[in-house]
């Protein structure tokens, strides 16, 4: 708390309210009390400059392109992390000790697998339904097959439903894949890392070895952390407001899942990959940028921009690092990766962009690599929602145990028709 104010003034008079500080980042005006005292709302829509919420979870500082989680950058974390030390980071706060991490990742395997009636729900699906929908569909059921931890009123039930939320959503991306392709169900397999039986329950077929790439399991762990959170996203928001009218954990982590689909948002990087093939050689790279600028083309460079980054992405740089990497191992020569590079180069010197300060994001080059280790474009937002999970759930528990928190009820300025009587149909 500080005794910093802001006033603001209105024909009615002049009223203050408290300035908070942040640990770091800009101060927030609290407004709370702004309609009880003006009888005013503030208007933001796309909340470009409202905190919704006080967390302690990951900073984003946006210009600079630092991005923090619980103050350990992201660049360490994907270099030197185990996924699932992240996850414990997210969730608890601090990094786990050689004894606690143990036994969160025993917890965590103890869980992976999934209720064998599930299994049948799949198949209500058609085949060719697309991950995400199927993803959307069986979380949010999981309340029906895991009804003794949706309590969120009990620390002990919502924490079994998060550790079941983190253990199982592998498993079930890894059954939306196999049901698209028509393959069986592979069990999960716990001497396995969290990536690497990943793979396995996605890749591996009950005729044949498969042996685990650690190039590839290793692109995936860095796949993951850069997923993991990213602070009051469209995704995370969603996930805190379902969680503020008191609705379970899987409830809220498919509402979460639901808005993550939008090409916008966590369906980029399905989109990006299919704009760098459409554009197909480097050569065609101008023309694209060029529809980019026209302001009378819908069309968007997929995977560049962000409401907050307006500096380089800092997941971006270790994505392009890990593209470079698998495709070697693989040796793939991919043209996409070419085309990539060449319209990075032409964007980033490009006025156009540079004026709006529009970098690649996280999602320019994740579907590269994913491409080349072999997942379907329609997988990539399912992936990104997996490795989501944790920061959802982290948020969520966060959310539920701040004693300030209400149920979210934004308000609106009002622009529809005022009082007026109903007709009947035969008169109107
Ligand atoms: N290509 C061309 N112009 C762009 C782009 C782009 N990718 N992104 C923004 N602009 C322009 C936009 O036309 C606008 O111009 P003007 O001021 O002249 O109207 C200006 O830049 C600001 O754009 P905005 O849409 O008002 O910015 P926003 O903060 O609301 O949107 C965004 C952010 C990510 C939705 C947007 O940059 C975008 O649509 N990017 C492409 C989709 C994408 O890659 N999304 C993944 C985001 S990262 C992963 C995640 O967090 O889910």
């Amino acid at each position: 708390m500080t005794d910093k104010t802001a006033k603001l003034d209105l024909e009615s008079g002049t009223s203050e309210y408290p300035v908070l500080p942040g640990s770091v980042g800009p101060d927030v005006i609290d407004i709370r009390k702004l309609y009880g005292t003006t009888g005013k709302f503030t208007y933001d829509p796309g909340f470009t400059s409202t905190a919704s919420c006080q967390s302690a979870i990951t900073y984003i500082d946006g210009g600079e392109g630092v991005l923090l989680h619980r103050g350990y950058p992201i660049d360490q974390l994907a270099e030197k992390a185990r996924f699932l030390e992240v996850a414990y980071l997210l969730l608890h706060g601090d990094l786990p000790n050689q004894s606690e991490l143990d036994e969160f990742v025993n917890s965590i395997t103890y869980h992976t697998m999934v209720h064998e009636q599930l299994a049948q729900f799949f198949r209500g699906f058609r085949r060719d339904a697309h991950p995400m929908s199927v993803m959307c569909g069986v979380v949010g059921a999981l309340s029906a097959f895991y009804h003794d931890s949706t309590d969120i009123t009990d620390p002990r039930q919502r924490l079994i439903a998060s550790h079941r939320l983190i253990a199982k959503m592998p498993t079930i991306a890894a059954m939306a894949y196999k049901y698209s392709v028509g393959q069986p169900f592979v069990y999960p397999r716990n001497d396995l890392s969290y990536t690497g039986n990943f793979l396995h329950m996605t890749f591996s077929v009950p005729a044949e070895n498969y042996e685990v790439n650690p190039v590839i399991e290793n692109a995936m762990r860095r796949i993951f952390i850069l997923h993991a959170d990213h602070e009051q996203n469209a995704s995370t928001s969603t996930v805190r407001l379902a969680g503020s009218s008191g609705a379970n954990p899987f409830a809220c982590i498919a509402a979460g899942i639901a808005c993550l689909w939008g090409p916008a948002h966590g369906g980029a990087n399905e989109a990006a990959l299919n704009m760098l093939r459409e554009i197909g050689d480097s050569k065609n790279v101008k023309k694209y940028v060029d529809r980019a600028k026209d302001k009378n083309d819908p069309f968007r460079l997929m995977g560049f921009g962000h409401r907050v980054y307006k500096n380089y992405d800092p997941r971006a740089k270790v994505m392009q690092t890990t593209a470079e990497e698998v495709l070697k191992e693989l040796n793939i020569s991919d043209p996409v990766l070419d085309v990539a590079r060449e319209l990075e180069h032409i964007a980033l010197n490009d006025d156009y962009f540079i004026e709006k300060k529009l970098y690649p994001n996280v999602d320019f080059y994740s579907g590269i690599i994913l491409n080349a280790i072999g997942f379907p474009t329609e997988m990539f937002t399912a992936l990104f929602a997996l490795a989501r999970t944790t920061g959802w759930v982290a948020q969520w528990n966060e959310m539920i145990s701040d004693p300030e928190q209400k149920i979210g009820r934004p308000r609106q300025l009002y622009v529809g028709a005022t009082h007026r009587d109903f007709v009947p149909v035969s008169e109107r």
